[in-house]
């Protein structure tokens, strides 16, 4: 049986914010989800999550997550003081509790599996990760014998300067049988440099202690700065476009791209450069996003391209053409082999197949049929200061250059609209509507000024 307890009360100094570090989000998500994401498939009996700096906050971002139960350390008294906490929790317990810090999120579910194995199958008292760092300057130094067995674990700032020799660094991921646990851990001292509780001073009096180091040191980047923050983007970030490489999809400078751990792409597509693709957002194969554009939470379907162009909340269907320089949003919906061209802007506008808005327009709150041809610079007048109203264009309508549709408007099927009309009455199926003044034609007229006097 296996515990968790996730350490996230402290509030993250170093970040110089008023969000809880914790909820500083890496690539679309914060870094307590992801430690949270990082459990994989273990089968937990309690996941208990320790807040205190900015409790409220934290619990409210998690709401979505089934199962948390939340502990409160009033005083963020050190890492040990925080696994106190959660003691009443576990009365009776008698299964092993993984400890992981709230700021820890590029750790991968095979890692934390492999520390519960090597944990359960030794009979350890408590098994840590550790890993060996270049430069391991701000860490807790793990001292081992020869056989990653762990003598004890001492902070950077109460180090000698011999032990801060000692490159192999204490990961802050623990795995500890708990009742050898609760030997120790209700009589920790603070007697160190910080005056804090530290949970690293129980394993030198629990046995047998085991250091195992991690592969991938990156894995155990612990964020404490808004410097630290960037670079962990930068490893998932590499991740991510390493997976969907080997899933076959093609990135032009992957450098230039950003892609969010929620993002799906299926195989054969091409991302350009400067493209960012975010949220849940899904591009279907074959599809050419880019270069420089921005996907978020929207259906991108197959064999489509979008260039240079911002889309959210939507839905692109298969084999459309969006851009150069259109913008999606609101549910914008545009069907099956649809064109939607430079300057254009669609919110909350419902496309049949094959409808082209090629130049210079604007449609809100509007529902389009099949293989409708809007004119350049059309434009759906759906708000009249106070509500937004509706605008309905039947299947294969065409509407002039610089026609304005002022809603609530339906526009019958195969009607053609005359190009700079003002329509504000409903037509009926194919006819022309011409909704302009007429032109008048004045002729031999000269300006005032020019003109023979009477007077002379
Ligand atoms: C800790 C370890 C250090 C290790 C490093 C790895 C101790 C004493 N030191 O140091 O050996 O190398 O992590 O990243 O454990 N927290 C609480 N309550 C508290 C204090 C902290 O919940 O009272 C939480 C923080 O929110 C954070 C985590 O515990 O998520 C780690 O705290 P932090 O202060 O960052 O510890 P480090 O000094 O980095
Ligand atoms: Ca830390």
């Amino acid at each position: 049986m296996v515990a968790v307890a996730i350490l996230a009360a402290g509030r993250g100094t170093r970040m110089k914010s008023s969000l809880p570090k914790v909820l500083h989000s890496v690539g679309g998500k914060s870094m307590v989800e992801r430690v949270l994401d990082s459990l994989g498939a273990i089968d937990l009996s309690h996941t208990l999550v320790v807040v205190g700096f900015g409790k409220e906050q934290v619990q409210t971002s998690l709401a979505h997550l089934p199962g948390l139960t939340f502990v409160e350390q009033a005083q963020q008294l050190g890492t040990g003081h925080a696994v106190q906490q959660v003691i009443p929790h576990l009365e009776g317990f008698e299964g092993d509790l993984l400890v992981l810090n709230g700021d820890v999120p590029l750790l991968r579910p095979e890692t934390l599996q492999k520390l519960v194995n090597t944990h359960q199958q030794n009979g350890n008292a408590v098994t840590l990760l550790t890993a060996q760092f270049d430069d391991p300057t701000g860490y807790g130094r793990v001292f081992c014998d020869d056989h990653n067995m762990i003598t004890e674990i001492v902070e950077h700032r109460d180090c000698s300067p011999t032990q801060r020799q000692n490159r192999r660094i204490n990961a802050g991921v623990y795995c500890f049988n708990w009742p050898k646990l609760m030997t120790v851990l209700p009589h920790l001292q603070a007697d160190n440099d910080q005056q804090e509780y530290y949970l690293t001073d129980v394993v030198k009096d629990l046995q047998p202690a085991m250091a195992m180091d991690v592969k991938d040191c990156q894995e155990i980047f612990g964020i404490n700065s808004r410097k630290h923050l960037a670079e962990a983007y930068g490893i998932l970030q590499d991740r991510i476009k390493d997976q969907w490489m080997a899933a076959g999809v093609t990135l032009i400078d992957p450098d230039s791209i950003t892609i969010d751990t929620t993002v799906h792409i299926e195989p054969d597509v091409v991302i350009e450069p400067q493209t960012h693709l975010r949220g849940n957002t899904v591009i279907g194969s074959g599809s050419r996003i880019g270069p420089g554009s921005m996907i978020e939470d929207s259906q991108i379907g197959a064999n489509t391209t979008i260039t240079f162009s911002v889309i959210s909340d939507s839905t692109v269907q298969a084999g459309a053409r969006v851009g150069p320089y259109a913008h999606l949003r609101g549910q914008a919906d545009v069907g099956e082999g649809c064109r939607i061209g430079n300057f254009v802007e669609l919110k909350k506008a419902t496309l049949g197949p094959k409808t082209n808005v090629a130049h210079l327009s604007y449609l809100g709150d509007a529902t389009l049929g099949s293989q409708v041809n809007v004119g350049a610079g059309t434009i759906t007048a759906n708000y009249d200061g106070y509500k937004k109203h509706p605008t309905v264009i039947g299947d294969r309508v065409k509407t002039g250059s610089n026609s304005v549709l002022v809603a609530p408007v339906t526009l019958g099927a195969d009607t053609t609209v005359a190009a700079g009309s003002v329509v504000t009455k409903d037509t009926p199926e194919d006819c022309l509507v011409v909704a302009r003044p007429p032109q008048k034609v004045y002729e031999g007229w000269r300006p005032r000024h020019l003109r023979e006097s009477s007077s002379d």
